[in-house]
């Protein structure tokens, strides 16, 4: 459902204000005053410091450090947006918190990406916006409409401008295999997979061998999410053990954890792509990370929630029909 009739606001949190005040310039429409204060308790407390009374009001928070102040935050805008008397709450969530809980793959455990997209609706969400979940099927866990966005356009783009002669989309383990299919079809490259291994809880991915022809060529690892660092480091090491002329690396999602940024300069990547669906700090930046802006493609997604317009008319060709 459209709301052109109610005036569009768009609010933020402190995880990534430099991510949301370029959305509001993509948009042309100011940054929503309001305001976060942490007491010596760690409470926080949340103001809404103009009026959204009958609102669309769109809320920009990401999952990044320090996580649970961020998550704690978002819940309070929320609710502070509906007693407010906001008409609609859409939140804006780049990168999902906990979004690799999502399965019980060992007894006793919390599915806990369930448990957020639960605490989203119970806090007052309308509708919530993502980009490239961990699994598609995430997305099930909302009962309240969910649109997943791609970046995967995005990071095509750039990569046309480098020379893709001879070179071919690598996944650093079979459960990517799936979302390289989003990058095969948009730069007609082959494919290659990893057959990696994780034997325990560290960080140490144990890659055992790659399917695919990867010798002599331009390998680009695609994956959601860089964290630890690891399963890149690790698939590096054996593509050129296999023979890769050169290697670089894409993610949308830049968890940069722990030791990650010295682990991808050691593995001596040509270049490391990622995206600003999380903020990476000066102390993580180093020469070869190229950095391409979602917001655009968030602001576009705002205008065609507010608009009552489709959300997969921005992928369409290639992943989505044209919708009637
Ligand atoms: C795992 O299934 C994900 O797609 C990534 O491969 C993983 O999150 C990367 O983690 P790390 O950088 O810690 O190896």
């Amino acid at each position: 459902m459209g709301m052109s009739d109610s005036p569009m606001k768009v609010f933020a949190g402190s995880s990534h204000r430099g991510l949301a005040q370029a959305v509001c310039d993509s948009l042309g429409v100011p940054m929503g005053r309001s305001s976060t204060v942490r007491f010596s308790n760690e409470n926080l407390l949340v103001q809404i410091e103009e009026n959204v009374r009958g609102a669309d009001v769109f809320f920009i928070q990401t999952a990044c450090s320090p996580l649970h102040d961020h998550v704690m935050e978002l819940f309070i805008y929320i609710d502070a947006l509906k007693h407010a008397s906001a008409a609609r709450i859409t939140v804006v969530l780049p990168y999902m918190p906990y979004v690799r809980s999502d399965k019980k793959d060992r007894p006793r455990i919390s599915i806990t990406a369930r448990l957020m997209a639960d605490l989203l609706e119970t806090a007052g969400a309308d509708r919530v916006v993502l980009v490239d979940l961990h699994a598609p099927q995430i997305q099930g866990f909302f009962r309240i409409p969910a649109d997943q966005l791609m970046a995967a356009p995005i990071i095509c783009e750039h990569l046309r401008t480098r020379d893709l002669s001879n070179a071919v989309l690598v996944a650093p383990d079979a459960g990517e295999v799936k979302d390289l299919i989003k990058y095969t079809g948009r730069l007609g490259l082959p494919m290659a997979i990893i057959d990696k291994r994780r034997i325990d809880d560290s960080d140490t991915a144990h890659a055992v061998k790659v399917i695919g022809d990867v010798e002599d060529r331009v390998c680009i690892l695609i994956d959601d999410e860089i964290a630890s660092g690891g399963t890149m480091m690790t698939a590096a090491k054996i593509l050129r053990d296999h023979g890769a002329r050169s290697v670089m690396a894409a993610c949308t999602h830049a968890v940069f954890s722990g030791e990650a940024s010295r682990r991808l300069q050691a593995a001596a990547l040509d270049e490391v792509i990622v995206t600003d669906t999380i903020p990476v700090g000066a102390d993580k930046q180093f020469p070869t990370l190229t950095t391409l802006s979602v917001a655009p493609l968030l602001a576009r997604a705002i205008e065609s929630i507010h608009a009552g317009r489709s959300v997969s008319r921005l992928f369409a060709g290639v992943d989505a029909p044209e919708p009637e």
